[in-house]
């Protein structure tokens, strides 16, 4: 086990106690395993990795028992993966009760029945996800340009079919699109449901922590705010900071490319994928990426730049060999990471709430 760094600058008294606080309507929720940490949290001002709290978390001021679970997850206090509870209410009112009816549906539309892995609709509902929260910048926001995050967008304002940084992804938002209106449930939380969903589909994915409630967006989000297969190392960085999501954040979110083929990178190799398994959720991603230039690569891979760039930074270089062969430390920071994502631009998170219980159970094993 790497050599554990977890640096907890001045303690806020005030914010220990509610982090410790027994509250009776709080699940049982189990520790957060104490893996490889080397992100520098500082529970004075709910500032891990040099990014504060998402939102209206920001203040510290928690107002419910959800809003301090979140706190809890993004400062590593406890796990963010869910066990094994499946929602079990006859409530047909109760907030998670949908979901429980879009689940079945979403496992027909994201596995393959004969290999039992994850297919090319969950490679792209989790792509979706990000790309329906990744259009919020902290620069604009101070401008009070606040359009943008996990808000639905994408397809609510027609952004998979306009802009050239969705291709690929019109298809997939329609078909989310249009369930999320069948069944009136939030355009915003369809993507991030479908999103872990799909992680979690996929064979060795975690079962995210999840939670529902966001409004949807009332108009476009701002353009030019994704990424690009190109982009340097501090480019992204820089890019994922200010969505609010830190350097190591990002390292564990592009291990989702475990799980991605590209058509539009190198169109002359069309749906090769980025690691040799991309029906299942394995860190071969990481391994297969810092190899990509020893080895030669199969003929169905293909490393994105983006994605070299990243494995060769630096300050990253520890955090992406520490992920090659450590599936549980991987999926645990994926988990965190994709909670903090799936919360960028959302400003109720105090009246959030979660709905893992209504997500397929994690698969450790497949044929
Ligand atoms: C950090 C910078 C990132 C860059 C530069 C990037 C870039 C790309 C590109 C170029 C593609 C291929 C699109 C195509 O040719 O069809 C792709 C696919 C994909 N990306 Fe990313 N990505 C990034 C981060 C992420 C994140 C944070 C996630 C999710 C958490 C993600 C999930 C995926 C998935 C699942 C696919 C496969 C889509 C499919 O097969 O349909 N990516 N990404």
């Amino acid at each position: 086990m790497r050599s554990t760094l977890l640096s907890l600058t001045i303690l806020s008294l005030n914010l220990l106690a509610v982090l410790s606080q027994e509250d009776p309507e709080l699940p049982e929720i189990p520790d957060a395993p104490d893996g490889d940490i080397d992100i520098i949290i500082d529970f004075n001002t709910g500032i891990v990795d040099g990014i504060p709290l998402p939102g209206d978390l920001a203040d510290l001021n928690f107002t419910t028992s959800t809003s301090l679970t979140i706190a809890q997850i993004l400062m590593l206090n406890t796990t963010a993966q869910g066990g094994t509870d499946l929602f079990n209410s006859n409530d047909l009112f109760h907030p998670c009760y949908k979901w429980t009816l879009i689940t079945p549906i979403l496992t027909e539309l994201f596995k393959n029945n004969q290999t039992q892995e994850c297919n090319d609709n969950a490679r792209a509902a989790v792509r979706a996800g990000f790309h329906d929260a990744g259009t919020w910048s902290r620069k604009l926001a101070a401008r009070n340009i606040t359009q943008g995050g996990a808000d639905g967008s994408l397809y609510l304002f027609d952004e998979a079919k306009t802009r050239a940084e969705n291709r690929g992804l019109e298809t997939i938002t329609e078909i989310l699109g249009q369930l999320a209106r069948q069944y009136q449930l939030s355009v915003a939380d369809m993507f991030q449901f479908a999103a872990a969903h799909a992680t979690v589909t996929c064979p060795l994915g975690p079962r995210m922590r999840t939670f529902v409630g966001r409004p949807e967006a009332t108009s476009a989000s701002p353009d030019g705010l994704l990424p690009s297969s190109n982009d340097d190392a501090n480019t992204q960085i820089e890019l994922f900071r200010d969505k609010g999501i830190g350097q190591l954040d990002l390292v564990a979110l592009v291990g989702a490319h475990s799980v991605s083929k590209q058509r539009h990178v190198d169109e002359s190799r069309p749906n090769t994928s980025q690691d040799s398994t991309p029906g299942v959720w394995d860190t071969e991603f990481y391994g297969n990426t810092l190899n990509s230039d020893s080895e030669p690569l199969s003929s169905n891979m293909t490393t994105f730049p983006s994605d070299k760039a990243l494995s060769q930074h630096p300050s990253l270089v520890k955090e992406w060999n520490g992920y090659v062969a450590r599936q549980n430390d991987w999926v645990e920071h994926f988990s965190r990471a994709y909670l903090r994502l799936s919360l960028v631009g959302v400003q109720n998170i105090q009246k959030m709430v979660e709905c893992t219980n209504a997500l397929p159970l994690h698969r450790s094993t497949f044929p």
